[in-house]
């Protein structure tokens, strides 16, 4: 049985490769620490012979039983079987393996699963050894955005807007920390209470953070952002009713005539998908270089260079902001800058290289309306250290920034573009702008949906003789105000 990856050795001890914290509630048993000694897999226990229950609660507790038996079948499998080999072992080589394993303990307790339970216990088995334990199948669930983890026992996802809580769980603090260190020990990062919180992107793509205990009050808090291959393109978004055909052409002539242009919007309102889907109007020919924390965005052109900032390591070294890639990439010739989302010290560079020459630059920001945009850009550069009057920060912005395109998640899950918002230039010490697109909301279904339509808001656009200039002669009619139906 399970020969080729059987260890030849008795099992070392069960070390962890690095110091996992404990979770804080955790009871301090010898169970919880590694074992002294070398020892076989552990033993499987038989089911209790019981008294006839309800068949309700015989069904819970089978489920229960199958629960425990996978945590201890997990356990053997480590302790039995040689991990580094498994790395090189193909998916059908170690499924067989998994396969007989799990075979001959259920033989040996004379415990009878159906076939569906002996796969989906099989297939958790799977998970366990080589992908993220449970929630592996929610990375695979293409119709989740967001995976939530709240501690061993909640585990939320958000689907379509709204978020959910899964019947998924975690056998206890210990399974959801040994599925956290594995994540992060595989990026060579690490996370424990000296260090207790981390982000990091997975090997797919997907977004990742972690915090744990102490500072995790309730057990580990886990979020993802999931990687989507197909991003949204202008195409999908005016498809899905998050802005209009007019806001496309709009925004189209913007991005191509090289208008520095700032997404605004809350956490997970669809900024980075906006940008993204904006990068689509940008030309061919032209270099980009990107810049950001976690690597998302997925740009079409030949000509993208990417970069990704980096924490310092454990020693506090080695750390390489926003800031560093972006004053690095005004060295490297670039046509157009996106920074994903600026948010810190950074900001005084990206001012400056949309009013220097990088023009048709792009940037997300944290911010619930275009005013509040133009506020946030204020703090940050305040709080960046930078001794300048009110009034000369007020112009640099001003004269760096000429669009701002707020996006929302309403409340009924729909991700909208409720605004865009040309900045016009200074009067005194106030940053003038316009409207000139929104989505008026009219009322709301019985069923929650909200109703509402967009509209232009009557204003023919600053940019209109810049559009008209570079071949996009929109019609004045594009800004009309529509009517509610
Ligand atoms: N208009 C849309 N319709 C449907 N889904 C959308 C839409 N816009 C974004 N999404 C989805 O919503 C999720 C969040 O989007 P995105 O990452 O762009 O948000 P964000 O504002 O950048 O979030 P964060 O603040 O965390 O950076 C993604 O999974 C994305 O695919
Ligand atoms: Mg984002």
């Amino acid at each position: 049985m399970f020969s080729r990856f059987k260890k030849d050795q008795p099992a070392p001890q069960a070390q962890p490769s690095r110091a996992v914290p404990q979770p804080v509630e955790a009871p301090v048993s010898t169970s919880a620490q590694p074992a002294p000694q070398p020892r076989p897999g552990p033993r499987l226990t038989k089911p209790q012979a019981a008294a006839a229950p309800p068949p309700a609660d015989r069904e819970r507790k089978r489920r229960q039983r199958i629960i425990e038996m996978k945590s201890q079948l997990h356990q053997r499998l480590l302790d039995n079987l040689n991990l580094a080999a498994l790395d090189g072992a193909s998916e059908a080589e170690l499924r067989s393996e998994i396969a007989a394993i799990t075979a001959e303990a259920l033989s040996e307790i004379n415990f009878v699963l159906t076939s569906d339970e002996r796969h989906v216990l099989n297939q958790d088995l799977y998970h366990e050894v080589r992908g993220l334990g449970p929630l592996e199948p929610l990375l695979k669930d293409e119709t989740v955005n967001d995976i939530l983890v709240n501690g061993p026992q909640r585990v939320f996802v958000e689907r379509n807007g709204k978020l959910e809580l899964t019947d998924i769980t975690f056998k206890d603090e210990r399974h959801l920390l040994r599925i956290i260190d594995k994540i992060v020990s595989a990026v060579g990062r690490r996370v424990d209470e000296s260090n207790p919180y981390v982000d990091a992107r997975l090997a797919d793509g997907s977004r990742f953070n972690a915090m744990v205990p102490p500072v995790a009050v309730d057990g580990s808090l886990v979020s993802i952002r999931k990687f989507k291959k197909e991003k949204l393109a202008i195409d999908d978004l005016v498809a899905f009713g998050a802005f209009s055909e007019e806001m496309a052409m709009y925004l189209e002539a913007a991005v191509a005539t090289r208008l520095n242009v700032i997404v605004s919007g809350g956490t997970g309102s669809g900024k980075t998908t906006t940008l993204n889907a904006l990068s689509g109007f940008i030309d061919n020919s032209e270099r980009i270089l990107t810049i950001e924390d976690t690597a998302e965005l997925q740009l079409q052109q030949v000509h993208v260079g990417r970069m990704e900032s980096r924490p310092a390591n454990v020693e506090g070294k080695g750390a390489v902001t926003q800031r560093d890639c972006l004053r690095n990439a005004l060295r490297m010739r670039p046509d157009r800058i996106i920074v994903g989302e600026t948010r810190g010290e950074e900001v005084i560079d990206m001012l400056q290289a949309m009013n220097t020459g990088h023009d048709g630059s792009m940037t997300t920001i944290h911010a619930n309306s275009a005013r509040d945009g133009v506020s946030r850009l204020e703090n940050m550069i305040a709080m960046s250290g930078i001794e300048m009057p009110l009034k000369a920060v007020r112009s640099q912005i001003a004269s760096a920034v000429n669009l701002i395109v707020q996006v929302t998640r309403l409340q009924d899950g729909s991700r909208r573009m409720v605004s865009i918002t040309e900045v016009t230039g200074m009067e005194g010490e106030i940053i003038t702008m316009q409207e000139v697109f929104k989505f008026e909301r009219t009322g709301m279904e019985p069923n929650g949906k909200i109703i509402g339509h967009f509209t232009g808001a009557g204003i023919r656009s600053h940019y209109a003789e810049r559009f008209k200039r570079w071949g996009y002669d929109l019609p004045a009619t594009l800004y009309d105000q529509i009517p509610a139906r």
